[in-house]
């Protein structure tokens, strides 16, 4: 097993910004079980980090404990410097982590300005919240045309541009998403990864779980792929997409049937 275990090495040179998030030999489980087995990984300022991996792999197990939902049982969680493993996920949002979880998780009797608002909390600045609130409406037209609509009416793809604006409304330093384009048309997935390479050039730091490894390798600047709670490789996402004899072992999944 440790034999398989290779690193590619990124190449460039010049400064690299410092780690703005920092994870290092993290060990997380559920009762008896423990799902991350030691888990390194860091993610630069401005950086789009992708995470691929099979189904069970323990991917929003990592995401989740990033944002405090979980307790790490070892290792620490850095962000901005400080180290976070552990903290409130309210804590931690206020500091500037944001989780857009699996599977949306909207609140689908409230109105998509409600859903936004709640995505604001503990960040709320009026002045601000509604200047963001008309710059998002740019990105997300459909946000604004159904504003005072029950989200649960939105269709899935709708729903998860609802998800990430809320992620985004908070101005976070970190946006994690956690399978945005799961389960949505093949329309729905291309607007999401142009969405998703629009709020990279805008900045945002992101950290991107996607077993659509493919197209999350084509957008991302590095990527880790995990198998059975542990990284098997990571590296430059061209280099890893180039080594498909390797990684195709990785990332079956979710690909419409295809293998990378
Ligand atoms: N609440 C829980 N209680 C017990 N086991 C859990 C719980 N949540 C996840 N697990 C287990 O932890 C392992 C990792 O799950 P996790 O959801 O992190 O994987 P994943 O890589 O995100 O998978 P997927 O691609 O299906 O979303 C799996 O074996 C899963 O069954
Ligand atoms: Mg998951």
């Amino acid at each position: 097993m440790n034999d398989k275990k290779q690193t590619i090495q990124e190449q460039g040179s010049g400064a690299i910004p410092a780690p703005i998030l920092q994870v290092n030999d993290l060990v997380v489980g559920y009762g008896a079980i423990e799902v991350l087995h030691g888990v390194s990984i860091d993610v630069r300022e401005g950086e789009l980090v992708s995470i691929c991996g099979v189904n069970g792999a323990g991917k929003s197990t990592l995401l989740k404990s990033v944002a405090g939902v979980l307790k790490p049982r070892s290792g620490s969680i850095r962000f901005k410097g400080n180290e976070v493993g552990g903290k409130k996920p309210e804590n931690l949002h206020k500091h500037g982590i944001s989780l857009v979880p699996e599977g949306r998780e909207i609140f689908p009797s409230l109105t998509v300005g409600e859903n936004l608002r709640i995505g604001a909390f503990g960040r709320y600045d009026a002045k601000r919240y509604e200047a963001d609130l008309a710059d998002y409406f740019e990105l997300f037209p459909i946000l604004k045309e159904r504003y005072n609509q029950a989200g649960g009416l939105l269709s899935g793809g709708e729903q998860q541009m609802l998800a990430i604006a809320r992620g985004l409304i908070s101005r976070p330093d970190l946006l994690m998403l956690d399978e945005p384009s799961l389960g949505l048309s093949p329309t729905m997935v291309d607007l999401i990864f142009e969405l998703i390479r629009t709020l990279k050039a805008r900045g945002i730091t992101i950290l991107l779980v996607e077993q659509n490894a493919r197209r999350a390798l084509e957008i991302a600047d590095r990527a880790y792929l995990f198998s059975n709670g542990r990284i098997e490789y990571s590296g430059m996402s061209d280099e890893l997409a180039e080594s498909i004899d390797i990684t195709s072992v990785y990332l079956g999944g979710n690909n419409g049937g295809e293998i990378l």
